[in-house]
């Protein structure tokens, strides 16, 4: 039986007014919509409680399990608005299907993807005035969104380590510019092989925190010594590329091919990633997963048959890269500029995003 997700009516949404003052400059991250939707889970009745209240903070025991052990997934997608005003989500049912892929890694329980589904479209709809003007409006804000961060952790209050008994699945929502707060620039990777994000057998293909948390320490260190991102090799020879600390990553080869690292386990299985697969052949590009070492594509950088490198994920879009550096020096990419191919395939994924292109690949569900 499908969960229904009823609005809740927040008793003190916020004013017009203040709603335009947040949409005037959104950032990334940092505002939340008015409502939120929430189930509970219990290993006696299953999925239950389920609705869309007003946004605001949990009370958790300090014994809540996540706050110990971890135990949490989450997901990240867009509502886009079109021209006509209509709001649209970017291959949703994808979101699902790792979200489920996700729980079972974490010990988790799998939400259905009618579920997943219906929770979203309920809380959009509660929030739908906080869905930015996207194509409805001029060029400054035509990239903005709604960041929509779906999520589920162990909210039983217990020490013992085991899969909670007891979980919570909510979704917020979070008016969105670009992620980088330079707007879209090619930025400066720092590529660590100190550190690692995940290795083999453990939890790199799952969207939890945990990766995150473990990808933070390699991200200051960068930021420090004044780059961007930070890049991942893998954890047994440190001689492959993985990704960076929250986003997948390509290169455009001189001879037409679109190189992206196969998926290993340890890598996570990006949306945005998996489309761009799917459009390279209409960029006249042959897509390639494989195993990528940082040698080959470094030395590929320099001689220039690494044409072009980007990043790809839902927050950061594709976004390209200008530099790559690590201990033994730096290497430019594309002459630090946006490559063509770059730029040509982010628009062609944004125009279908805002409406503006053909969804030959039916990828558009109408919110
Ligand atoms: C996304 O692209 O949606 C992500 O999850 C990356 C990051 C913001 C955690």
């Amino acid at each position: 039986m499908s969960l229904p997700f009823d609005l809740r009516p927040h008793p003190s949404p916020r004013s017009a007014a203040e709603r335009a003052a947040v949409l005037a400059d959104p950032g990334f991250g940092v505002h939340f919509t008015d409502h939120m939707a929430l189930a509970t889970w219990t290993a006696a009745d299953g999925w239950h409680d389920s609705g869309v209240v007003p946004y605001g903070p949990f009370t958790l025991d300090p014994a809540t399990a996540v706050l110990h052990y971890a135990q949490e997934i989450f997901e990240g997608l867009k509502a886009y608005r079109h021209a006509d005003g209509s709001v649209w989500l970017f291959r949703p049912d994808q979101n699902a299907a790792r979200l489920a892929r996700s729980a079972r890694r974490m010990a988790l329980p799998e939400l259905s993807q009618e579920d997943f589904l219906a929770s979203i479209d309920a809380l959009v709809a509660a929030d739908e005035a906080w869905v930015p003007e996207g194509a409805r409006s001029a060029a400054q804000e035509s990239e903005q969104s709604l960041y929509l961060r779906p999520f589920m952790f162990a909210s039983e209050s217990f020490l013992g380590v085991r899969a909670a008994r007891r979980v919570t699945y909510c979704a917020i929502a979070s008016p969105a510019g670009p992620y980088f707060a330079s707007g879209v620039h090619p930025v400066r990777i720092w590529i660590t092989t100190t550190y690692n994000r995940s290795g083999p057998g453990g939890t790199g293909a799952a969207k939890t925190g945990g990766n995150y948390a473990a990808s933070l320490l390699a991200q200051a260190e960068a930021a420090e010594k004044g780059f961007d991102q930070v890049m991942f090799t893998d954890a047994v020879e440190r001689r492959w590329v993985e990704e960076l600390g929250g986003m997948n990553v390509y290169l455009v080869t001189a001879d037409n091919e679109l190189v992206t690292p196969a998926l290993s386990g340890t890598i996570l299985e990006g949306v945005t990633r998996d489309s761009i697969l799917t459009l390279a052949s209409e960029f006249g590009l042959t897509p390639v997963e494989r195993q990528v070492a940082l040698d080959e594509m470094l030395e590929g950088i320099d001689s220039g048959h690494v044409t072009e490198v980007f990043a790809c994920g839902t927050a950061a879009v594709i976004t390209p890269i200008g530099l790559l550096a690590d201990e033994a020096g730096e290497h430019k990419v594309s002459a630090g500029v946006t490559g063509e191919v770059t730029a040509a395939i982010r628009k062609n994924m944004l125009d279908v995003q805002y409406g503006r292109a053909e969804d030959t690949h039916g990828w558009m569900r109408r919110s």
